[in-house]
């Protein structure tokens, strides 16, 4: 298949360059965070202002490439703001990693094998957790498990660890390494058979999760401290609809990965490690269903997530992106534990957003209007004639057709 680049290497190599850094050392930071770097892809970088969270104000920092998510997110924090906030909690910060190792001999042989070793594990592994350590982290627990009703001969060390403020990938891949070899060579010397198929984190994290709530009393239509009871009604049967159906719990929690991802992004923490870990969670009773839950209890709405986040605010890309440096400058220097908290809050938030307008206006409205520009780009049209078309449909329905009409409209009269 023909392709621009071959045809016009020309423009491609001009195209490459205009994205590529002026400042040289600016873009060797971005070179080397990976492979064969060809020159730099941008995103927006926005922020929601006015976020609440336990008594305290924020502005979020979003990296994302979807028009109406900062919107949506900002609109919900000022809903919030008057009805009392975000309140946040963390419900536990546990990582998770297993060695996976097959084994046919008798069960109880490998028991009493693991429980003389198990010491030898730690010993081995001190010079690697020496310094998590010293800060208060490092492995929690190692356990065997054997997972043999699953599969034959198969048997795992299924471990745990606390990694305070990194999100700990490389620490518990290293960890889990080791113990692999300790496994090998203790198992060789006592003349145990088993083989290391092998030893990887866990992007599973259902023990490490952030709570995030608002709640405010239902009362008359329009006020600025409740909700109304009609629409806290239809609010919480929506939930109720996502909890239940599968399919609209897909989208239903997309729309919370649109608030989630674009902060997990703009931290510079790994998105595919969450958006795995958060679907496995959101299946976890046996039926993928909704991560957020609404009640309406003594003339009061509530509405929550609980919600399994690996994040890290030091380590990987944390001091070396200057963006990432300047997100986290603006979340005011976080603890991991702190950025969970904003995180589960950025997906609650999203997600009221999106059930907000879905149960009254419908989301077209102002999702077309935030996506116009896009489409006006797209059109070719011009600053004057994005002005002009702006404007006049902030009164008018906005679609594709629409804007190619009335931008049609403007270019013959002129
Ligand atoms: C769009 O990116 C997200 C929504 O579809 C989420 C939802 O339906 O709840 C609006």
């Amino acid at each position: 298949m023909a392709n621009n680049c071959t045809e016009n290497p020309e423009t491609t190599r001009q195209l490459i360059a205009q994205y590529l850094n002026s400042d040289a050392a600016l873009q060797k930071v971005h070179d080397e965070f990976i492979e064969n770097t060809l020159t730099n892809y941008y995103l927006p970088f926005a922020v929601a202002p006015n976020f609440l969270v336990n008594e305290e104000l924020y502005a979020l920092p979003m990296t994302i490439e979807e028009s109406s998510v900062v919107a949506a997110a900002s609109k919900a924090a000022k809903f919030w703001l008057t009805r009392g906030g975000f309140k946040t909690a963390v419900r536990g910060t546990e990582k998770v990693g297993q060695v996976h190792f097959m084994y046919f001999d008798e069960p109880k042989r490998l028991e009493s094998f693991f429980k003389k070793v198990l010491p030898l594990f730690h010993e081995d592994s001190k010079t690697i957790t020496q310094s998590m350590r010293k800060r208060g982290g490092g492995i929690s627990a190692i356990e065997l498990r054997n997972k043999t009703d699953e599969l034959d001969g198969y048997y795992q060390l299924h471990c745990t660890f606390e990694t305070l403020d990194a999100m700990g990938a490389n620490f518990i891949n290293s960890c889990l390494e080791q113990f692999a070899q300790t496994l090998k060579v203790e198992a060789g010397k006592q003349g145990i058979s088993l083989e290391v198929i092998m030893s990887i984190l866990s992007n599973y994290v259902p023990n490490c999760v952030a709570h995030a709530e608002v709640s405010c009393p239902i009362g008359e239509d329009g006020s600025k401290t409740t909700v109304s009871h009609e629409f806290a009604k239809r609010f919480v049967q929506a939930v109720a609809i996502a909890k239940s159906e599968p399919f609209r719990a897909v989208t239903h929690n997309k729309g919370i990965m649109n608030g989630i991802d674009a902060l997990v992004l703009a931290t510079g923490n790994d998105f595919r490690a969450v958006e795995a870990g958060v679907h496995a969670f959101a299946a976890k009773d046996g039926q993928y269903s909704s991560l957020t839950h609404a009640e309406i209890k003594e003339d009061h709405f509530t509405f929550w997530i609980d919600v399994p986040l690996a994040l890290g605010t030091v380590g990987g890309l944390t001091s070396l992106h200057p963006l990432v440096k300047l997100a986290l400058e603006i979340l005011k220097n976080p603890t991991a534990k702190e950025l969970m908290q904003l995180v589960a809050v950025a997906g609650l938030a999203q997600n009221f957003a999106a059930l907000r307008s879905l149960v009254t206006t419908g989301i077209q409205k102002g999702h077309m209007k935030m996506h116009a520009l896009n489409l006006l780009n797209q059109l070719g049209a011009s600053e004057d004639e994005k002005v002009q078309l702006l404007e006049y449909f902030k009164a008018q329905t906005v679609s594709n057709a629409a804007l190619k009409k009335q931008l049609a409209e403007i270019r013959n009269n002129k």
